[in-house]
């Protein structure tokens, strides 16, 4: 796989994919050129891995102390017209589709500013792990803008519309202490350090696993969040069938059965 980009880092450890976004200088804002990489290695991650073969887990996180990514790129968009807006939307839009669509489960490790886009795109991930510095929030409305990559639709699945609309008129920062009661961090830690190693552990616990039982649930999951709940059961029956094909399915019954620890191949 091509690691070699300018404003991220891809590294593979135990298994575990880590994507940092390295613009320090700029807080790790995110310019076409961060999300054009995001989005280049995504896919092509996302052909490599299909039989897990790189990584069973992911990490996104940001090369910086003070920031996750606190935002888009605002130096770039005030040049943008209203047509290249749309697309650089659509291209930030795109990279939080792929964040679900990855057959692996990923974890946003948060420390600082996760502002507009950077709020955006941890909430793409499957669930948030912060630090107690992590400052959550959408101020798009201050710069006379509104959210882009998802944000006035994410926002509300995970905390509420109100509440949604509450933070989002006001571009009001979120604090640690209401981001975890408010559901959108699982778990708050005391350092970028603490956090990334609990990210790894968590990973490392949940690949022992079936991986195609995990991206089962994953998908079903996901998919069941923009469906009416007679369309999201209907969806859970039929993968719950399909599963019954596979190779983990039957591996994994028969171990418990035979008293053994079960050797999943992801299939
Ligand atoms: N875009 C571009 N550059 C940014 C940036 C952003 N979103 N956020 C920070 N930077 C740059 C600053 O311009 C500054 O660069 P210079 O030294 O060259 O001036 C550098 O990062 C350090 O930032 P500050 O000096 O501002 O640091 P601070 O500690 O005083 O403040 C902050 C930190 C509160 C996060 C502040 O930088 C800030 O408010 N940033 C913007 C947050 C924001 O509004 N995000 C939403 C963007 S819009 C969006 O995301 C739209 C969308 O949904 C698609």
């Amino acid at each position: 796989m091509n690691t070699n980009y300018e404003t991220i880092l891809f590294e593979v450890e135990n298994e575990i994919a880590t994507i940092t976004v390295n613009r320090p200088k700029a807080l790790n804002a995110l310019s076409h050129q961060v999300h054009s990489e995001i989005n280049a290695l995504l896919k092509e991650f996302m052909e490599a891995n299909k039989d897990f073969t790189i990584a069973k887990g992911m990490i996104l996180t940001g090369a910086e102390e003070k920031a996750f990514i606190a935002g888009a790129d605002i130096k770039e968009m005030t040049l943008m017209s209203a047509d290249e807006a749309e697309a650089f939307a659509r291209l930030g839009q795109d990279n939080t589709l792929l964040f679900e669509l990855l057959n692996i489960p990923v974890i946003a490790c948060v420390n600082g500013y996760a502002l507009g886009g950077g709020c955006e795109m941890a909430m793409s991930c499957d669930f948030i792990f912060a630090t107690k510095t992590a400052v959550f929030g959408q101020p798009e409305v201050k710069l006379g803008l509104i959210p882009g990559f998802g944000g006035t639709q994410r926002l509300s699945k995970l905390v509420g519309r109100n509440r949604a609309k509450e933070i989002t008129y006001s571009g009001r920062n979120v604090a640690i202490e209401e981001a975890k009661e408010i559901g959108l961090v699982v778990s708050v830690f005391e350092s970028k350090e603490e956090m990334i190693e609990a990210a790894k552990v968590y990973l490392s616990k949940a690949m022992r696993n079936s991986p195609h039982a995990i991206y089962e649930a994953k998908r079903v999951m996901n998919e069941g969040n923009d469906l009416t709940i007679t369309d999201g059961l209907n969806v859970e029956a039929k993968a719950f069938g399909a599963i019954f094909n596979s190779a983990d399915m039957r591996e994994g019954t028969a171990a418990f059965v035979e008293k053994r620890k079960p050797v999943f191949i992801g299939k």
